[in-house]
């Protein structure tokens, strides 16, 4: 048996899997080999009415050429919630392992609305972590965030740093009493395995430029925000503080690539299948910090674009400089983040330009899902040699997909697509001149 087939009997719950880093998760999983079982109540991920799934999880599904699993499911209604548990184990018999994405995450909105974000992001814990005992799976992943550390009295700051000390916000808070929870918990029932990854700055998009971080409205983090500058959205960056004692004065951050985030994930779901048990926190980034003046340099490079900014005033509850030391991560896990600030700032800007409302948009009638005539401009792309390895008619079927019934005969139409088109080396580069001519492959791909 090889190693990919031993994953497909293996199932990961993913929790908050529409979003911008469940998605990544779950194209990395079932790229793995893995099962994924998704859940995501809709609140931060943007889905078509008309189609049954989160736009981006559509996009994972024809980019991994792999079906996973999708519950709409609210970790709030433990009822609802635990229907969808009894679904699972019906079909999959066991869960092995959660990913546990699913959060609100807006710094602002949880100091305005602390108890939304208390009760969501600890309540909701509570009730998964409840059921997931109540269903036999008692290994987890979770995500947390530099934020545990406040404001941090060692730089780089590595995981024996106090945390829970000069919290400023609800939503740190709840990172923080999310671990005390689930440290608690490995103490008190041994057979627990909880992996703890405190992310310090994700940024990026998958290399396709497929997807990628789609905030709603104004972006909350840098990086987003500078992207939505480039491409003309937003008229300028505000700079907030730049007489912090860093080497430009503006704030110093540790920018992690998606990408590499996301290994890092799956160096501990690997970690937690050899049978971890306990509590363990890693922090996930590169160790190096950049201030938002090489941010912008950065992405003024990969873009060519102008970032016109000014500088305010310092935003309270911002800190001068946060950047980690990632070696435990690399002596007990065997990962280290390998892309650096271009190639962040590079797969932002490919996902941005060609996403200029990101997942959400008009369904474009020449987009491949939703129009044979773009499909069959896809396939006329093909060499006669390859058409000839194609049924043409099954392919233009394929749009079937959108119809609920058919769409595991349409997603497995779309994988055979995906390798005959992949084999021309046509699909592959996402800056062929082919992928360019029909737009490939879906709507929202404007440039
Ligand atoms: N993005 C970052 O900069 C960052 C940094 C540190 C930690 N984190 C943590 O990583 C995780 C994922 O972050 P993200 O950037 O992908 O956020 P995101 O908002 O893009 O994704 C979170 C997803 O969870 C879903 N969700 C929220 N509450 C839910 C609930 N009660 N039931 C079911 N689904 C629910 C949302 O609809 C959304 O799709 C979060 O826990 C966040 O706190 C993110």
């Amino acid at each position: 048996m090889s190693s990919d087939e031993s994953k497909r009997g293996i199932t990961i719950l993913v929790t908050g899997a529409g979003g911008y880093i469940g998605s990544h998760a779950c194209l990395a999983l079932l790229e793995a080999g893995y099962n994924v079982i998704a859940l995501d109540n809709m609140v931060n991920c943007w889905k078509d009415d008309r189609l049954p799934e989160p736009e981006s999880l559509i996009r994972v599904q024809i980019l991994a050429g792999r079906q996973l699993k999708f519950y709409h499911g609210e970790l709030l209604c433990k009822p609802s919630l635990e229907k969808i548990f009894e679904d699972i184990i019906q079909e999959h018999k066991k869960i092995d392992v959660c990913m546990h994405f699913a959060a609100l995450k807006a710094v602002g909105e949880s100091c305005a609305k602390p108890l939304e974000y208390y009760k969501n992001n600890i309540t909701g814990t509570m009730n998964l972590i409840e059921l997931l005992e109540k269903f036999g799976c008692k290994s987890l992943v979770y995500s947390s965030s530099a934020t545990v550390y406040g404001d941090p009295s060692n730089l780089p700051i590595s995981e024996s740093e106090l945390t829970g000390v000069g919290l400023t916000n609800p939503y740190g808070k709840t990172k923080y009493m999310t671990e005390e929870i689930l440290k608690d918990l490995c103490n008190a029932v041994q057979d627990w395995g909880v992996i703890s990854l405190r992310y310090f700055n994700p940024v990026g998009a998958h290399v396709s430029g497929l997807i990628g971080e789609d905030p709603n409205g104004i972006p909350n983090n840098l990086v987003p925000f500078v992207a939505q500058v480039a491409a003309g959205k937003l008229p300028k960056l505000k700079v907030f503080g730049g007489d912090y004692p860093t080497k430009d004065g503006t704030g110093v951050r540790d920018y992690i690539h998606i990408t590499d985030l996301i290994t890092g994930h799956i160096k501990a779901l690997e970690f937690i299948l050899k049978d971890f048990k306990g509590f363990k926190a890693y922090n996930l980034g590169t160790g190096k910090g950049f201030s938002v003046l090489d941010v912008i340099r950065a992405f003024r490079e990969a873009s060519g674009k102008d970032i016109p900014y000014e500088i305010v005033d310092r935003r309270p509850g911002d800190i001068a400089a946060s950047y980690c030391d990632a070696s435990l991560a690399d002596r007990e896990l065997g990962w280290v983040a390998s892309r650096d600030i271009h190639d962040m700032c590079q797969d932002v800007w490919r996902w941005q330009s060609r996403n200029i409302n990101g997942f959400k948009k008009e369904i474009n009638p020449n987009c491949i899902l939703h129009s044979p005539k773009k499909l069959e401009l896809l396939l006329s792309s093909l060499t006669k040699t390859e058409l000839r390895k194609l049924d043409r008619q099954h392919h233009l079927e394929i749009l079937d997909a959108i119809d609920q019934q058919k769409v595991q005969e349409g997603f497995d139409k779309l994988r055979r697509l995906q390798e005959v088109v992949k084999a021309s080396g046509q699909l592959g580069a996402a800056d062929s001149p082919a992928a360019q001519d029909v737009g490939l492959p879906f709507c929202g791909c404007e440039r």
